[in-house]
């Protein structure tokens, strides 16, 4: 039997090479799409490295529409498309919007559009927590409502997931699943695939271990004054391989309950603040953190976690990876990059 195949772009980067890694190894063939504006091109080897499978690969960029088409006419046969292809440094987006709303809105129409010539059913699209703003009560559940985005890139969510909706709402036959996930951290067990950073990192994870690997000075966090019970942030991190598995499940559901539009948070339903997170990291790899308390980032709101219960009813989906064994791929990783510099 021939194995089902699933069209991934973005595949190349964080979260898409630890999803094209869980997609071979539950049996689909995989298709990437990239044009590795964030990603490069020896993560394709080792992701044969791990499974035994190299994917098929197509450099392109998802914002052309008749490279798209043409991509997506030769692989006619996927069963469904995992969207993950995006510009998300927050920052860069307030400074260039324009950027940020043509690459990921574009690309994302052209997705749906060729999805909807070449019948291609089923659609994952990454979503992010940032649509829940600062929510009046934790932990959100998708019913929380939505809070106006606060930078181009979190707009450029909202406006993927309305497009969507609207999407499905006119072409019964397609289905999507909507996945918002929280702050996925940590690598691939094997070590050979994980979060590459371009230049000085935005997100807490990679500058813990930046830190930790001597690359960075010191870490600083982001203010400890802030009404939660320790003063610092809370957030909801979980295993990059739990996130990539809800995509397997997402597919799973779709091609079985053909169920026209879903939404699921992907978190652990876990908040912990920066203090216990730096901790945590500590004592997993029996490290010292070299860090001080800043100021407050701008746009930061002082807590996120989710309840992930509704991806475990109806997807059998839950965050199983246990913290400590996530703080050492993320520090094994860091390794392992340093060590191929
Ligand atoms: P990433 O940058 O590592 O991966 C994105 C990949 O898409 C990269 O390989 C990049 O080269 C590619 N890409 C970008 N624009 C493209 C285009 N126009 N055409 C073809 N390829 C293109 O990011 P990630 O962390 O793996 O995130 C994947 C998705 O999940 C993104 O949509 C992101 O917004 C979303 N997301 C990520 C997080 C997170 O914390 N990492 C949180 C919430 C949502
Ligand atoms: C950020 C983005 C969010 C995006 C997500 C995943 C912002 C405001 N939000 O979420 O839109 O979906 O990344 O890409 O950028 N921290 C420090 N020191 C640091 C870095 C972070 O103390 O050097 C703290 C932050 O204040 C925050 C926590 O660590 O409390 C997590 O930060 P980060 O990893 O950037 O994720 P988010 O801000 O949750």
């Amino acid at each position: 039997m021939s194995k089902s195949k699933i069209i991934i772009t973005g595949g190349c980067g964080y979260i898409g090479s630890h999803t094209a890694v869980a997609l071979q190894q539950a049996g689909f063939e995989v298709v990437i799409i990239d044009n590795l504006i964030n990603s490069q091109e020896n993560v394709l080897t080792r992701i044969s490295e791990i499974t035994g499978f190299k994917p098929q690969f197509e450099k392109v960029d998802c914002t052309n529409p008749i490279s798209m088409k043409d991509i997506f006419a030769k692989n006619n046969d996927a069963v469904g498309v995992i969207h993950f292809a995006a510009l998300k440094a927050v920052g860069e987006s307030v400074a260039q919007p324009i950027k940020y709303y043509k690459n990921n809105i574009n690309s994302l129409l052209n997705v749906l559009e060729s999805m909807i010539e070449f019948k291609i059913p089923n659609l994952v699209f990454s979503s992010s927590a940032c649509v829940y703003g600062e929510p009046e009560k934790l932990p959100v559940t998708e019913q929380t409502p939505l809070q106006p985005a606060t930078s181009p890139y979190g707009a450029t969510k909202v406006m993927g997931e309305n497009i969507i909706k609207d999407t499905i709402r006119a072409h019964p036959e397609l289905n999507a699943t909507l996945l918002r996930y929280f702050n996925p951290i940590g690598a691939h067990p094997s070590g050979k695939i994980g979060e590459l950073p371009n230049g000085i990192p935005n997100n807490l994870m990679p500058y813990i271990t930046q830190t930790a690997a001597g690359i960075r000075d010191k870490l600083s966090i982001f203010g400890n004054d802030y009404s939660t019970p320790d003063g610092y942030c809370i957030r909801d991190y979980i295993d990059v391989n739990d996130v990539a598995d809800a995509h397997i499940a997402a597919i799973q559901y779709m091609i079985k309950n053909k169920p026209g539009i879903e939404t699921f948070n992907l978190g652990t339903g876990r908040g912990l603040s920066v203090i216990e997170l730096i901790k945590a990291f500590e004592s997993a790899n029996n490290i010292k953190l070299n860090y001080i308390i800043a100021e407050r980032r701008p746009g930061d709101v002082p807590e996120l976690w989710a309840n992930a219960n509704l991806a475990n009813q109806k997807l059998g989906w839950k965050a199983k990876r246990s913290l400590e064994d996530t703080l050492k791929s993320a520090w094994q990783w860091q390794k392992n990059v340093s060590d191929l510099k």
